[in-house]
């Protein structure tokens, strides 16, 4: 089977997980340190003032959304996500507030972000869609004229550039995956990239929200002031991490390559455009049988994905609304390999056969 996502693992990764497992000290806190390094080295990467490691994407948008009051306000967000796009917001105390895509790039519109602007308004939270980098210029524009925090969800986007900087360096704090399917890779990781005038403030509060609220260390003696949870990032994670950081630039350059070949050879109308500064996390097609085309390739021994049944669409979020391009674009959309694993056959084969059932 062709899988759809595959991490990229050498031996400098299987020696680096062995040394973690043999020093004895696996979490951050009595760790050697890898946690505090692979901050530095992100941090520098993207050219942001703060990096904080967390345990997951889930973890840093929850926590990044903790450093702004939202309670009872509301937060523009694309519905064509993950869940934990839209549960940060709930769960600090939100609204969200789900609007429609562009349709060539899945990624949060603009015009309709100044459309659902309310007086209740606090955020905006772009999601880079697939690595495909948002229309960061508009989007800070609005932010700026209605004086709302822009929280990126950029799960998909390490390595993504924008107007010639990584992202990470834009949006007021900008959250990174780091599941093992991510471009990269870790057994489960996040981090949350700030700029904003108060980092150093937020570096503190998100210190000691990460691990239980916890402050004021010294020795064995420590202080609580507020909430917090268990999101610190394991020492395995990060030397993984470190190794991962090193290469991903080199291993975006072959998803691209990967990604202009798709885009060149299949013969679909609607597919994921080409473009330089995508990380290309994923690939998409869009195609009317769904299931029929899925069952197909599957029996070819090519595994497919659909990213995402729009949230606004599931039961916990279900609301009077209706966002066409975001709902069309759900009951089409099938994901395809596309990893820095795949064999020149595997790549042909999969044209092939998509050009064959689609
Ligand atoms: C767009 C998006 N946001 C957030 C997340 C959450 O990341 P994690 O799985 O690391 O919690 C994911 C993960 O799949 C994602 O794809």
């Amino acid at each position: 089977m062709i899988k759809l996502f595959e991490p990229h693992v050498g031996i400098e990764e299987i020696k680096s997980v062995e040394n973690v497992l043999k020093s004895k000290f696996w979490a951050s806190g009595a760790g050697a340190g890898k946690v505090l390094e692979f901050e530095k080295k992100f941090k520098k990467y993207v050219k942001s003032n703060t990096c904080i490691a967390v345990n997951s994407g889930t973890a840093a948008l929850n926590l990044a959304f903790s450093l702004f009051d939202i309670k009872n306000k509301e937060v523009i967000l694309p519905s064509l996500s993950f869940i934990s796009t839209a549960h940060c917001i709930v769960e600090n105390g939100g609204i969200p507030i789900f609007v429609d895509i562009e349709p060539d790039t899945l990624c949060i519109d603009p015009e309709k972000i100044k459309q659902a602007i309310s007086k209740d308004t606090t955020a905006i939270l772009p999601v880079h869609f697939g690595g495909m980098p948002c229309n960061l210029n508009e989007i800070r524009k609005i932010a700026k004229s209605h004086n709302l925090h822009i929280v990126e969800d950029a799960a998909h986007a390490v390595g993504t550039e924008f107007n010639g900087k990584k992202i990470g360096s834009h949006g007021t704090a900008v959250c990174f995956s780091f599941h093992p399917v991510k471009n990269l890779a870790m057994p489960t990781g996040g981090l949350i990239s700030i700029n904003h005038k108060n980092h150093e403030k937020f570096k503190q509060l998100l210190f000691s929200r990460r691990w239980c609220g916890i402050t004021n260390r010294r020795e064995t003696d420590y202080d609580v002031k507020e909430l917090g949870w268990n999101y610190y990032m394991n020492e395995f994670s990060a030397a993984l991490g470190l190794l991962q950081l090193k290469k991903v630039d080199k291993l975006n350059k072959i998803r691209r390559k990967i990604a202009k070949k798709f885009y060149n050879e299949i013969n679909i109308k609607s597919k994921m455009q080409f473009n330089e500064n995508c990380s290309y996390h994923l690939y998409w097609i869009l195609v009317k049988n769904r299931q029929k085309f899925r069952q197909k390739l599957h029996k070819n021994g090519i595994e497919t994905g659909t990213h995402y049944k729009p949230i606004h669409l599931m039961k916990m979020y279900k609301d009077n609304i209706s966002l066409p391009i975001t709902e069309s674009i759900g009951r089409q959309i099938v994901t395809i390999p596309i990893h820095p694993n795949l064999k020149k056959s595997e790549i042909e084969k999969i044209i092939k056969f998509v050009n064959n059932y689609a």
